[in-house]
């Protein structure tokens, strides 16, 4: 089978090769590929930034295909259902535990520019009806963790979300907070992306360029309440103005390190307004058959702003990586 290997830790070890179609054992799936899409992680996998992986080895953890053997004691699947393998298929319910990290797609584990791939039956979740393989692709990363920061905060009509750019995550978590009757304010380096927010449904817009003190302009724009749940992608520069951005009770989602690790931040704000910092970890297989219920339910579609071929994969990674040009998910063709 065709499939794009990465060799070592670089954005240029990028490179076509032929590898045999792998047997689905017990309890196994084979899939047959169709989409791929890329996470900030896949980056950061191909830079070096990312621990775990043994080169060469199959990158990208997202993808979408449909099953095309099952191996034995598998049940509730046929071959033709149209599936996404989850980023952690070793994580089906219930609270993280270190056993269930082990196994990471794209990471560990071989991923999605492949032709085939075999996963755990308990790790595939059905495609909603409404969306293509490569729309589906974008979700088990992205949209599981927006699930997750929207539930994390029991966020509703009342509440006020804050997201930190136009990512693939913050775009989930736009889609579902608007789902959720939320007022929805948003950050961008772009006005012509802050307008797409808009007709997204972003009640609030920002852009963090022209408006450095965002977290001062989240008062103004909740009359000084502050926000009710802080999608926090940013890390470094931005932790300390998620904080300072976010109401009494409010909660910091900390997902992202997008400008780096290390935050210096004030702990008498959090333990004044009585913050709630939550960390997260993409979240397990329940969370992503959730994420695609709702989107099923509310009939989201996500938002895929380029779609790559796979011998054009670097391409797709460049894209990425350039961090500023994309608005939502970055998709890769995958097979014929
Ligand atoms: N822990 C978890 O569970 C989890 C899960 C998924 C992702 N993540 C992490 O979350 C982060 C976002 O992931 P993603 O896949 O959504 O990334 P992405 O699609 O690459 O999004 C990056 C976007 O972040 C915005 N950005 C960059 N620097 C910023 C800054 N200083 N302030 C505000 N926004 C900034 C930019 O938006 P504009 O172009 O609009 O300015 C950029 O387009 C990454 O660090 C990723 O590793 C963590």
């Amino acid at each position: 089978m065709n499939v794009i290997e990465l060799a070592g830790p670089s954005l240029d070890a990028l490179r076509p090769a032929s590898r045999d179609v792998p047997r689905p054992g017990r309890g196994e799936v084979l899939v047959r590929l169709r989409a791929a899409s890329l996470n900030f992680l896949d980056v950061a996998v191909a830079t070096g930034a990312y621990p775990g992986p043994t080169f060469p080895m199959v990158p990208v953890a997202d993808g979408a295909g449909e099953v095309a053997e099952l191996g034995d004691g598998v049940e509730h699947w046929a071959v033709g259902d149209r599936v996404m393998p989850h980023f952690l298929p070793d994580w089906q319910d219930g609270s993280l535990t270190p056993s269930t990290l082990a196994a990471r797609r794209g990471v560990t584990r071989p991923g999605s520019l492949a032709e085939y791939v075999a996963v755990p039956a308990a790790s595939l979740v059905a495609i909603p009806d409404h969306l293509s393989f490569v729309e589906a692709a974008t979700l088990p990363v992205a949209a599981t963790t927006a699930w997750r920061a929207v539930r994390s905060a029991a966020i509703g009509p009342h509440s006020t979300v804050l997201l930190l750019g136009t990512g693939g995550v913050s775009i989930f978590a736009l889609q579902f907070a608007k789902a959720h009757g939320a007022r929805v304010i948003i950050t961008s380096s772009s006005d012509e992306k802050l307008a797409r927010a808009r007709t997204l449904g972003a009640d609030g817009t920002i852009n963090y360029r022209q408006t450095p003190d965002w977290a001062a302009e989240t008062l103004r724009l909740t009359a000084g309440r502050g926000a009710d749940l802080v999608l926090e992608t940013g890390g470094a520069e931005t932790f300390a103005q998620s904080v300072g951005a976010a109401g009494i009770g409010g909660t910091v989602f900390v997902i992202g390190f997008l400008t780096g690790t290390q935050p210096t931040i004030d702990v008498i704000p959090v333990m004044e307004r009585e913050i709630r910092i939550q960390g997260n970890h993409t979240g397990p297989v329940a969370a992503l058959r959730a994420a695609a219920a709702a989107m099923a339910a509310h009939r989201l579609v996500p938002v895929v702003d380029r779609v790559f071929e796979m011998s054009d994969a670097a391409a797709a990674y460049a894209h990425l990586a350039g961090g500023k040009s994309h608005f939502g998910k970055i998709a890769v063709n995958v097979g014929a």
